[in-house]
């Protein structure tokens, strides 16, 4: 069995998951709805993330993008007045870089990328973190990269690497900083994971699904089920002992050193 046997409760639960209309953030948000929690849905995409929302019990589905800090304070602001509580943040809104050569880049992509990823996970702590610090109590589980933000870095992918590298450190500074109240602040590293943000990789000829399968132990791309249940596993009492961490969930490919393919048909 690849994923789904894992259950968890958070009946009552409030959860605000960023890029929660795609990915592993929506995969992530429905297993916390069945779960019994609230889960509020926020996408620059807000028409999908309420259609998403409509369709999962006690969700709801708003419009927002994490690099307008006004608008995260209204949000935040908008959750707390219609649930009185935020458990849990997945910080997972992001969009992939250009691929361009350097020489060839537009700081405004650095920029936006560096933007979305690391300040929009920023913004997003600081506000549902207000939150969490008074309740005494809440998890922060941000996304970062196996391959760019653990492993090491992605050639032409000069933002995205540093965006993931940099919410590794996020991820750290924040735990320490709050574990006194009880809120912790982890990250998932999922290596790669067959989400519409690489399959459009893929088919725009940036990826090669192939090569990316044979670089992988496990011989595989992750399903998005895979790294949401990390994800639920990080936001559950399960965990309440860790913070301050990034977990690798990549079929293996941050620990395969040797050259060449890491996979082969079994003997
Ligand atoms: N899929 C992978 O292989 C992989 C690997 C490592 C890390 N990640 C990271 O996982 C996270 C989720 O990616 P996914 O693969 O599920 O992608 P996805 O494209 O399916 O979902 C990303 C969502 O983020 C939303 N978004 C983009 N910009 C936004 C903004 N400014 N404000 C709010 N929402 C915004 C998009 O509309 C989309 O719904 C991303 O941070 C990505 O970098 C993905």
């Amino acid at each position: 069995m690849i994923s789904g046997s894992v259950t968890f409760d958070f009946s009552g639960q409030v959860a605000i998951l960023t890029g929660g209309a795609s990915g592993m953030s929506l995969v992530a948000a429905r297993k916390f709805a069945e779960a019994g929690g609230h889960a509020v849905l926020v996408d620059i995409d807000g028409a999908r993330a309420e259609a998403q929302a409509a369709s999962l019990p006690g969700a709801l589905g708003l419009a927002l993008d994490v690099t307008d800090e006004a608008a995260i304070g209204a949000t935040v602001g908008l959750v707390m007045e219609r649930f009185g509580r935020i458990d849990g943040l997945v910080n997972a809104a992001g969009i992939p870089d250009t691929f361009l050569p350097t020489v060839e880049q537009d700081s405004n992509i650095w920029r936006r990328l560096i933007d979305i990823h690391l300040t929009g996970s920023y913004l997003m702590a600081r506000a549902a973190g207000r939150a969490m610090v008074a309740q005494r109590a809440g998890a922060v589980v941000n996304i970062s990269s196996a391959i760019a933000g653990v492993l090491g870095a992605l050639p032409r992918r000069n933002a995205y690497t540093a965006a993931k590298t940099g919410i590794t450190g996020l991820t750290r500074a924040l735990a320490c900083e709050w574990g006194r109240y009880n809120v912790r602040v982890n990250a998932v590293a999922p290596g790669y994971t067959l989400t519409p943000f690489i399959q459009q990789n893929i088919d725009r000829g940036n990826l090669d699904k192939g090569a990316m399968e044979r670089r992988t132990p496990m011989g595989r791309l992750g399903q998005p089920a895979e790294i949401a249940d990390v994800i639920l596993f990080l936001l559950s009492p399960a965990a309440s002992y860790l913070t301050g961490a990034t977990i690798a969930v990549d079929g293996g490919w941050t620990a395969y050193g040797a050259a060449g393919d890491a996979w082969a048909e079994p003997d």
